[in-house]
C-alpha cells in the first residue's frame, strides 16, 4: 500500500467532502453546508488555527485528521486538539488512522507543541488503537451548547 500523510490541499475538496459526509453520518450529526464550507476554508487558511492532514492511498484521499492548535494556561507552547478522525470504510484496519495520529505526534515533537489530545465515546472500538498511543485519562467531559 502506497500511503502518504500530508497537508490537505485545495484539490482534495471533493474527496474530503465525501469522507466528511461519511464522518457526519457516523456521528448522526447534521453539520450544515455553511459550517462545512467554513471548516474547509479554515483548513486551507494560513491564519486559522484549524488544520487538516489527509491520508492518500494510491492517489486517493481515504482519511483525514482535523485539528485545532490552541494555547493553554499550564504551558507556554501550543496544545493540539485532534477533533475529527476518519478513514473510509473500505480502507479500515490497515493502519491508516494509526499513521494519521503518528504524523501529528511527529509534527508536534518537531514543532515543540506541548500536548496532543482527543476525545472519544467510551464505547468506540477505536479505543483499541488509542490505547496503544497513551493510557486513557480518568476525566469526564461536561459540555453545554450555547
Ligand atoms: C476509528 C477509525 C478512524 C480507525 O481507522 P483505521 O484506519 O481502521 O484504524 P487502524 O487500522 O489504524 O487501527 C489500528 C488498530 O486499532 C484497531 N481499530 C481501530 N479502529 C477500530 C474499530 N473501529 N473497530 C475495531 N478495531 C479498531 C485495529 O483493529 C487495529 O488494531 P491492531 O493493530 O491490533 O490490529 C475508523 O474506524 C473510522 O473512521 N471510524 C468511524 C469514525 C470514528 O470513530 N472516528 C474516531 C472518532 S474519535
Amino acid at each position: 500500500m502506497d500511503l502518504i500523510i500530508r497537508e490537505v490541499q485545495a484539490k482534495d475538496k471533493a474527496q474530503w467532502r465525501q469522507l466528511w459526509d461519511g464522518y457526519n453520518q457516523f456521528y448522526q450529526s447534521d453539520v450544515s453546508d455553511e459550517v462545512t464550507e467554513n471548516t474547509w476554508q479554515r483548513m486551507l487558511s494560513d491564519t486559522s488555527s484549524v488544520f487538516g492532514r489527509v491520508a492518500e492511498v494510491d492517489g486517493e484521499v481515504v482519511g483525514f485528521a482535523l485539528s485545532v492548535l490552541h494555547e493553554g494556561t499550564w504551558v507556554t507552547s501550543p496544545i493540539c486538539y485532534l477533533e475529527d478522525l476518519f478513514v473510509a470504510e473500505s480502507q479500515r484496519g490497515k493502519g491508516i488512522a494509526r499513521q494519521l495520529i503518528q504524523a501529528l505526534v511527529d509534527e508536534g515533537k518537531e514543532k515543540g507543541w506541548s500536548r496532543l489530545y482527543w476525545h472519544t465515546a467510551t464505547g468506540n472500538p477505536a479505543r483499541k488503537l488509542y490505547d496503544q498511543f497513551t493510557p486513557v485519562e480518568d476525566y469526564v467531559r461536561y459540555r453545554m451548547n450555547l
